[in-house]
């Protein structure tokens, strides 16, 4: 995805549809702003007239738009919030109203006033950033399998710096171009997620994997289920067990350009291309979205293509556990007893419970076996954390306070937002095995978010290690009025970004 970047005055450039970032105004504020004022003389004084009838007012979600003479060119005023409360998440979702609201009026090009929505306040990188961030993620569709295919609207996106920004055009223009690689492969994640399980099997995804090896050079090793069974992921093998498609691990990896003391992180992903919950079967309102429950997996898949598109410094290990849940007459049952490649046995009491037992494998193999920095694992894992956290918060769960502290810190930058919850000894006793070691459920419907990290926190030999609990953010039902204005319905991706501006801070 391209971002052009203008030095000229935004009306100056040729675009279809130009448009201002509008602050919250005040009973103070009579007079129009001083950055609509040429803007209002091209349109021969309509936005001062909306002004004065209080039209404009420029509170979240406000999108309005006014024709220029001659009819082709339009203005749109996008509201943004109270100055105190402007931030780059609010530019992103001020960018997802507009993208929404433009749909299907025919704009082919659009030039956003930079200075307009910095403010004064925000550093104009990350504000260019957050625009291509808003515009690319909310003009998504998943569109593969309409048979009358109608291409989603391609749209231009030029950045005008103006005056005030133009100095600082080339660290701008760096941080665009880094933005529109990445925004790239979180489309391309989300069509990943997006695929039914017909189509995207522990098969298929596994593929997906070696391709991207060859396409952006990862060292890529698949192991099917013959070698899952040498190597002892009982767990990986179990929750496949009752599918003709038969359960895949993937490891992808990516040494990255920062030489000998580079840091190496391990990125886990969930990836049940379908949770039926097996033999303890779910109800069948809403089970379609089941699909979903490889998000952490697909997420994986497109950390490390961007790590090795972005040339990341850090090494990167990949992990996805992919298996589909079903049931049948080779299912795992409640009451099974599976030993996993740690050698520690879990009690399957609930079938649906099978995240976690999947992990178990992918978490101690690759603990063990690169004894990476920092572990990071990305699961859909419990509908606990959507009843907790909703669909805009993910849960975390740590073992280290400082890895915990930089995945906040990187969720605040990118508005993948999570929240940390507690991982307590309380939690880890109610996983405590009967007749095995751990047990997949406590069967209360209590907490059901911090026994699942806690039973996850059992296979990490120890490292520094954090869960993140995607349930909610993977996908969005319904949008827009649980998610964020720019996340259509569908897959999110949620957790590239995230993890990416992770993985950048770490050198
Ligand atoms: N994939 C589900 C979690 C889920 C539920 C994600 C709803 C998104 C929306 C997971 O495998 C599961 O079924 N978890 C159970 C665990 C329970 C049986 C201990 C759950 O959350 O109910
Ligand atoms: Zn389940
Ligand atoms: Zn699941």
């Amino acid at each position: 995805m391209d971002v052009a970047l203008e030095g000229k005055e935004p009306l100056d450039v040729d675009a279809d549809c130009t448009v201002f970032g509008v602050l919250e105004r005040t009973e103070k504020d009579a007079l129009i702003p001083p950055h609509l004022k040429a803007a209002d003389s091209a349109t021969g004084g309509f936005l001062s007239a909306a002004w004065e009838r209080k039209e404009i007012k420029g509170k979240k979600a406000e999108v309005l738009l006014f024709p220029l003479p001659g009819g082709r060119r339009r203005i749109a005023l996008v509201g943004l919030s109270k100055p105190a409360d402007l931030s780059i998440e609010t530019v992103r979702r001020a960018i997802g109203y507009l993208t929404r609201h433009l749909k299907g009026k025919g704009i082919r090009s659009l030039c956003v006033d930079l200075p307009s929505f910095t403010a004064g306040k925000l550093p104009p990188e990350d504000c260019a950033r957050a625009i291509a961030d808003g515009h690319a993620l909310a003009s998504y569709e998943f569109t593969r399998y309409k048979s009358e295919r109608t291409e989603p609207e391609k749209r231009r996106l030029v950045i005008s710096l103006s005056k005030e920004h133009v100095r600082v055009k080339d660290r701008v223009g760096a941080a665009v171009s880094r933005e529109g690689k990445l925004l790239d492969t979180v489309l391309w994640t989300r069509d990943l997620a997006n695929l039914p399980a017909d189509t995207a099997t522990p098969e298929f995804l596994a593929n997906q994997a070696a391709q991207l090896g060859k396409d952006v050079k990862l060292k890529v090793t698949i192991f099917d289920e013959k070698k899952l069974k040498e190597m002892g992921c009982g767990g990986i093998l179990a929750v496949g067990g009752g599918s003709i498609h038969p359960p895949r691990m993937a490891i992808l990896e990516y040494t990255g350009a920062g030489g000998r003391n580079a840091k190496t992180i391990a990125v886990v992903g969930k990836g049940i291309t379908f949770d039926s919950g097996g033999i303890s079967i779910k109800p069948s309102a809403g089970m379609s979205e089941m699909k979903f429950d490889k998000s952490g997996a697909v997420a994986v898949l497109g950390i490390l293509r961007a790590a090795a598109e972005l040339k990341l410094k850090v090494n990167v290990i990949g992990v996805m556990a992919l298996a589909e849940n079903l049931p049948g007459g080779s299912s795992y049952r409640p009451g099974d007893i599976v030993k996993t490649f740690s050698g520690k046995t879990i009690e399957v009491l609930n079938t649906d419970a099978e995240g976690r037992v999947v992990l178990s494998d992918a978490l101690s193999y690759v603990a063990t076996k690169y004894s990476p920095d920092q572990i990071v694992d990305l699961a859909t894992l419990t509908g606990a954390c959507v009843v907790a956290l909703g669909n805009d918060i993910a849960g975390l769960l740590s073992t280290d306070d400082h890895l915990a502290a930089g995945l906040l810190a990187s969720s605040e930058a990118t508005g993948e937002h999570l929240w940390r919850l507690p991982l307590t000894q309380t939690h880890k006793d109610m996983v405590r095995g009967e007749v095995g070691d751990v047990r997949n459920s406590t069967e209360m419907p209590m907490a059901g978010t911090l026994t699942a990290g806690a039973f996850l926190s059992e296979f990490v030999a120890g490292k520094p290690w954090a869960h993140l609990d995607i349930a909610g953010t993977a996908w969005v039902a319904k949008a827009p009025q649980y998610s964020p204005s720019y996340t259509p319905s569908g897959a999110t991706a949620f957790g590239v970004r995230l993890l990416i501006h992770y993985l950048e801070s770490l050198g």
